[in-house]
């Protein structure tokens, strides 16, 4: 029995599934193809994602290839419960997820998805995959897939100390996800967030992005398109130089706090925004997270500084600090893009999901002969999933030629 919201939502995020299927043409050709086979027949899946359209994309690909699919949520707060009711109703998944839930409902939703059994988990952010060890489930675990970088760190310190027990394909680290997903998917969706939480006009705004990884580099493209001023704080020195270079201010937290109308978290380190920021920080300044966890601003600070707090928006909380000042909260320092929007656009997640579907085929082709570790897909399956991409987009690219081929074959590419 799943846990919804509402059934009587599913006509609505039928519709929106639809919708954004319609955007996402690589996940429905592997559909199409596997779909005869049925290469999953029977086999059960444990999936851990954000409830979105895109997600439920992905699920409905996984029944047509034979698949029984769980699904619950990778955060509390990015459940879109008409897409949960509808893919309960309408496509016979299982799914343990309501927006909004407790930390405790969250982690009893994990615990139904793999009271399943599952041979195959299929992670966003690593809590089933930690959960599945921790309760013993990793038993009659074949192998499974990690779709975000956070994920993927954490499953490498698993596999480093040696209590990693299946093995677990990083989809995050093949090149057609984090290139497009993390840095123009979320380079997209956070600022979306941002606009849809608070209506405010980005130009000439200074804008603080913590962390010049793919994310941090995405969003801070996006803002400077959009008009604002942006500086970027980072704690690694080449990273660091490679936003100097890409013609962005540098400087320390501290003293970038102090110019930001908005400030953005994006480095999967905890504390990035704290006391001593909050104490520097402008009058109205806007902080939201665009990391996994809620780990980046530290809310417990906020709530510590603060004489008062009230929702002013939807998904907006308002401190007063003792002399005045205003901080404005997005979505409780979770993840802003899928909290106060819709997470990234079908276009990218079509990738994403595609290297996710292609993953689940691998694991059931080569379990047997595959150790407790983390891998990548091979590159074949990376170069199939772009060259799929751009024959739906309508875009050519050359043959090498003979002598390009020859010198490839002698230089072992
Ligand atoms: N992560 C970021 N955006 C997403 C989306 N639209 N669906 C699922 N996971 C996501």
């Amino acid at each position: 029995m799943s846990r919804i919201k509402d059934p009587s939502l599913a006509p609505l995020g039928r519709k929106r599934i639809e919708w954004a299927g319609m955007r996402m043409p690589v996940l429905r050709g592997i559909g199409e193809d596997y779909s005869r086979e049925r290469p999953l027949k029977g086999i059960r899946i444990a999936a851990c994602l954000h409830v979105t359209t895109e997600t439920a994309n992905l699920m409905i690909t996984l029944v047509r290839m034979g698949a029984k699919v769980r699904l619950c949520a990778s955060n509390p707060l990015s459940t879109q419960d008409d897409v949960a009711a509808s893919l309960v109703e309408d496509y016979g998944v299982e799914v343990f997820a309501v927006r909004g839930e407790s930390e405790e409902e969250y982690y009893a939703h994990i615990d139904r998805c793999l009271e399943f059994n599952p041979q195959i988990t299929m992670d966003d952010g690593g809590d089933l995959t930690v959960v599945a060890h921790r309760k013993g489930y990793w038993r009659g675990i074949w192998g499974g897939t990690e779709e975000t970088t956070t994920g993927v760190k954490r499953l490498r310190e698993m596999e480093r100390e040696g209590v990693l027990r299946y093995p677990v394909i990083a989809v995050n680290d093949s090149k057609t996800k984090y290139l497009f997903d993390n840095r123009y998917g979320t380079g997209q969706s956070t600022i979306d967030g941002i606009l849809r939480a608070t209506n405010i006009l980005l130009a000439g705004r200074v804008v603080v992005v913590a962390g010049y990884g793919w994310v941090g580099r995405g969003i801070a493209m996006r803002a400077k398109g959009m008009g604002a001023r942006v500086i970027i704080t980072e704690i690694d020195p080449i990273k660091a130089l490679e936003a100097l270079h890409d013609g962005y201010d540098v400087m320390p937290m501290l003293r970038a706090i102090e110019r930001a109308d908005v400030v953005i978290t994006a480095t999967g380190e905890p504390d990035v925004v704290r006391a001593e920021h909050m104490r520097a920080a402008k009058d109205g300044v806007l902080m939201a997270n665009a990391g996994h966890f809620n780990v980046e601003i530290n809310v417990r600070d906020l709530e510590g500084l603060a004489t008062s707090k009230r929702e002013i928006r939807p998904n907006v909380s308002e401190y007063v600090l003792p002399d005045g000042r205003r901080i404005y909260l997005l979505c409780e320092g979770r993840l802003v893009n899928l909290c106060a929007a819709e997470g990234h656009p079908a276009e990218v997640m079509d990738l994403s999901f595609s290297n996710q579907a292609l993953a689940v085929i691998y694991i059931k082709e080569n379990h047997r002969r595959l150790k407790p570790a983390v891998y990548t897909l091979p590159d074949a399956i990376d170069e199939d999933v772009a060259e799929r991409k751009l024959q739906s987009m309508g875009v050519e690219i050359d043959e090498p030629s003979e002598a390009q081929l020859r010198r490839r074959w002698t230089e072992g590419t």
